[in-house]
């Protein structure tokens, strides 16, 4: 079959603004948790967009860590593309495509570093291997080949021989709080749900809650 001819037909659910939180945070953890009781692979995998200062767009999937009233945590190495580019330009779009629920949910937010004692904290849990591989690859860079990066790692192991290799310098969280939220579920004949999410912005009333509102499919 050709790829032209491949598509689904969405009949699982629907989304109606009467029925959401006025909160987005709540209905992302609901639609989270709803997505962990379909068991995929990594259910906290998501996609990351960024841009250089000119506009130059570069998306990747990172794991999403923490998230709450404060936004959207993943960790990684702040030297790589993604850490310059956030450096130069700090905003960003989240993606997760629920395909097995026929639901997406875009986010967009402006980005700042974790605290050190946040990335250090998280840094901490994970396996040692990883936290070693961490100290044997500056992430994003070119290299000569996969033997540069057993090297790094022997070289690792043989630093931190006690087995408690700390956090680097230059690896630590980036934290997205999120400015607005589109809820999308898929509906018959393409006439899809969308529902979003809209920040009050910093002129209007403090303690305003989030403008809801429906888009065309
Ligand atoms: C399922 C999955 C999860 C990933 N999680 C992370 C992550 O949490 N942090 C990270 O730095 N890279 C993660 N990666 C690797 C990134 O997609 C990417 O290759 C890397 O971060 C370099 O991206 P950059 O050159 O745009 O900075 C993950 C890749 C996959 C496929």
């Amino acid at each position: 079959m050709s790829i032209a001819d491949l598509r689904r037909e969405y009949a699982r659910a629907r989304l109606d603004e009467r029925d959401v939180s006025h909160d987005p945070l709540v209905e992302f953890a609901r639609w989270f948790a709803e997505y962990r009781e379909v068991s995929p692979p990594e259910p906290n995998a998501m996609i990351l967009a960024t841009a250089t200062a000119d506009g130059v767009p570069s998306v990747r999937t990172v794991l999403l860590k923490i998230f709450d009233a404060e936004g959207f945590v993943f960790f990684t190495d702040y030297r790589s593309r993604k850490g310059q580019e956030l450096e130069a330009n700090p905003r960003a779009a989240l993606l997760f495509y629920w395909g097995e629920l026929e639901r997406q949910v875009r986010i967009t937010g402006s980005v700042s570093r974790t605290s050190a004692e946040e990335s250090e904290q998280y840094f901490r849990r994970r396996p040692v291997g990883s936290r070693l591989g961490a100290w044997s690859s500056h992430q994003s860079q070119l290299i000569a080949g996969r033997g540069v990066l057993e090297k790094a790692l022997a070289e690792a192991e043989a630093t931190f021989a006690d087995g408690e290799p700390p956090l680097p310098p230059y690896w630590g969280g980036f934290r997205v709080a999120p400015d607005t939220y589109e809820f999308w579920q898929g509906r018959p004949n393409r006439l899809h749900d969308r529902i979003v999410y809209l920040k009050p912005g910093a002129d209007e009333q403090p303690g305003r809650e989030w403008r809801i509102a429906r888009l065309s499919p």
